[in-house]
């Protein structure tokens, strides 16, 4: 059936508005890459001066089944924005069956086990697109139709992102919780959205560690009234207790099911995934992205931000139970017709030459990770790069917090080996995709900086009390003016929630929570959350500000700065610095600290308190968990709070343990 729908493509994407078999077919994917600084001008102005006929011209290069009425209709009051209303396609569909008749054997995903002497995997369309429609007929026989959320808690291997695309392709929608996930967590999130179907996985190994996956959903599920089934794929054997009538497993039931499956057609604005984000205070939030205009949106930043290439190797790190994991290592590069690398493992297991190898073996074109990442990596030295073959890479990418200038060089010089460009991509769970950014090989970068929004995308500055802050340089709360496909429509169940989080704090603005500085050219450099802002005698100090300052001293591998009540000051400055030997000698540390940031920003800014500790409280996306630095640096250590989602819990006792030995 899908053959049909593939070869109409083919033979009718010259005549545009040509129905056929209920699917408009108005051209073939075809988007124009920008090429330089000229052209993204011209292409911004476009888009700035028409967003309508911009978007709309790009959003005709996807199938239809039906064509849009408006392409817009938005406010940010109530909020409401549409994007393609009135229209009906399916992200499945064009991720995969659109690729059929040209690329069914081209490679879609590769799969580099977390073994290195486990064999990896290449899966091609052609079997990807046999893999989703099993599934989705599996969920189909299980009731899962259109509308229905289903939870997906796995690893990262391509089930995962199978699991996902059968859920598009179906209508279902999915919420993928991240496998670091503990039980809690997980059922909150079953539970805020009444989730129907959990698919999960036995077990997985990740570096030396075992995740008991299965044992965490059935801890899970004691509580999930919503859950009817739960699909169990089979991925290291492991034994596991499967409770009869609501467990089912994943091969005996896909492995029986058709290979064709016929995509359903997805109105514009149907909801397309959930994924839970934590916010400053609350429980987290489930931010909703819809079909079209995610799909259009991912697949253009895709496109032009990484200058993506037909036949390139593409490698993001990040997990699928991320967004950049959803927007970047699946439907971007799927969307393409591009090769997507799967690794299940971590940087550093079994050693710290993981990613490299990775890149050698595959041959990877275009490398995007998070400066978490590169700092760690950067610990171990350059020796490494001696034997690697690094030579395949043509573009790096950086995302998920601000890249200090030092990681950049780090990344530029021995990644890079000084001559692939580095997009350092700005954007959040509720932007869907990448808003501000280099595109590679047209656009300058800036070591640190973000530097300028795509086409569409409208940023502002405001200060405190939402005026624009007009001229360059400027610095202010970065905010949106004007709506952008890609970006969450709602907060699962709680409209006013996401009304009060993005759109109360400034009229009529989307308000990122961020803070920012533009250049004198105009580049913006994202300084980190306002939440996390300090005011210390009246000086606002951005976190990130200091913690550069402070990370590019030679000893320094990593640093958070918090605020804590100062009887004089208002607030002072402490500083929790890892040290680059952690067993050196770090005696005259904290002053050439307080010296460093002195002198790069001012001594307004010199830190207060310097802990040297051993480590910092991560989420495992990354994310430092500066409640709990507040806390210790206020003296408050009685109830440091939940402490489950990070890494490493216990590395929280041991700065406890500096703390009180100050
Ligand atoms: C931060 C990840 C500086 C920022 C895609 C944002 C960044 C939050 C960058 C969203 C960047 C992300 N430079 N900061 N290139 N990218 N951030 O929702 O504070 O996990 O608000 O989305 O990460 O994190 P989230």
């Amino acid at each position: 059936m899908y053959l049909s729908i593939t070869q109409a493509c083919l033979r009718d994407f010259c005549q545009p508005g040509i129905f056929y078999s209920n699917l408009a077919v108005l051209k073939l994917f075809n988007m124009k890459q920008i090429q330089n600084i000229e052209e993204y001008r011209a292409e911004y102005q476009k888009s700035i001066e028409n967003p309508e006929s911009f978007w709309a011209e790009i959003a005709q290069e996807f199938l239809w089944y039906k064509k849009w009425d408006n392409v817009l209709q938005w406010n940010f009051e109530t909020p409401e924005i549409k994007w393609f209303e009135g229209g009906k396609t399916n992200i499945c569909a064009n991720a995969i069956d659109r690729h059929l008749e040209k690329f069914g054997d081209k490679t879609a995903i590769i799969f580099e086990p977390n073994d290195p002497n486990s064999p990896s995997q290449k899966i091609s369309y052609r079997e990807l697109h046999t893999s989703v429609c099993k599934l989705a007929n599996a969920l189909e026989s299980l009731g899962v139709t259109k509308g229905d959320r289903v939870c997906i808690y796995m690893p990262m291997i391509p089930e995962g992102a199978i699991a996902m695309l059968a859920c598009a392709r179906i209508g279902a929608i999915h919420s993928v919780v991240f496998a670091g996930f503990g039980a809690e967590s997980l059922k909150g999130r079953i539970n805020d959205s009444n989730c129907k179907l959990l698919i999960t996985a036995d077990a997985f190994h990740r570096g030396n560690k075992k995740i008991a996956l299965k044992e965490i959903a059935d801890e899970a599920m004691a509580d999930t009234p919503s859950i009817e089934h739960c699909l169990v794929y089979n991925h290291i054997n492991e034994k596991i207790s499967m409770v009869a009538g609501r467990d089912i497993s994943w091969h005996t039931l896909v492995s029986v099911q058709p290979d064709t499956h016929e995509p359903v057609a997805m109105d514009s604005e149907a909801p397309l995934f959930l994924l839970y984000t934590s916010g400053s205070t609350g429980k987290p939030k489930g931010v909703q992205h819809t079909t079209a205009g995610y799909m259009i949106f991912m697949a253009y930043t895709f496109k032009q931000v990484f200058n993506y290439k037909d036949g390139e190797i593409y490698f993001c790190t990040a997990d699928i139970g991320w967004v950049t994991g959803h927007s970047y290592t699946l439907y971007g590069p799927l969307l393409n017709g591009g090769t997507t690398v799967i690794f299940e493992g971590i940087p550093t297991y079994p050693d710290h030459g993981r990613f490299w190898d990775i890149v050698d073996k595959h041959k990877v074109n275009i490398l995007y990770t998070a400066p978490t990442a590169i700092r760690s990596l950067e610990t171990f030295g350059t020796e490494i790069f001696k034997t690697k073959d690094l030579s395949s890479l043509r573009v790096l990418g950086s995302v998920g917090e601000p890249i200090n200038e030092e990681a950049w060089q780090w990344y530029y010089q021995n990644v890079g080996k000084n001559r692939c460009p580095i997009v350092d991509t700005w954007w959040q769970t509720e932007t869907g995709g990448i808003l501000i950014s280099p595109i590679a090989y047209a656009t300058p970068m800036k070591p640190a900086f973000a530097t300028l929004p795509l086409p569409g995308v409208q940023p502002l500055l405001v200060d405190e009390n939402g005026n624009e802050v007009k001229g360059n340089p400027a610095e202010g709360r970065l905010c949106m003016r004007f709506p952008w496909p890609g970006m969450a429509r709602t907060l699962y169940g709680n409209h006013e929630r996401f009304k009060q989080t993005y759109f109360t704090t400034y009229k009529n603005l989307y308000f990122s929570g961020d803070g920012a500085k533009r250049d004198g050219n105009g580049m913006y450099r994202i300084t980190g959350r306002v939440d996390d802002v300090i005011n210390v005698s009246g000086h606002r100090i951005g976190t990130g500000e200091v913690e550069e300052a402070i990370n590019s001293h030679d000893l320094v591998v990593e640093s958070a700065v918090v605020g804590y009540p100062h009887e004089i000051k208002g607030q002072g400055l402490y500083a929790y610095v890892i040290c680059v030997d952690k067993s050196g000698n770090v005696h005259n540390l904290p002053e050439e600290v307080k010296k460093i940031v002195s002198d790069k920003i001012g001594a307004f800014a010199r830190p207060d308190k310097i802990q040297i500790v051993p480590g910092l409280p991560k989420t495992r996306s990354g994310k430092i968990m500066r409640r709990i630095l507040r806390k210790i640096a206020e003296g408050d250590i009685s109830n440091l709070g939940d402490t489950t989602t990070l890494i490493d819990p216990s590395v929280v006792d041991k700065i406890v343990e500096g703390a009180l030995n100050q």
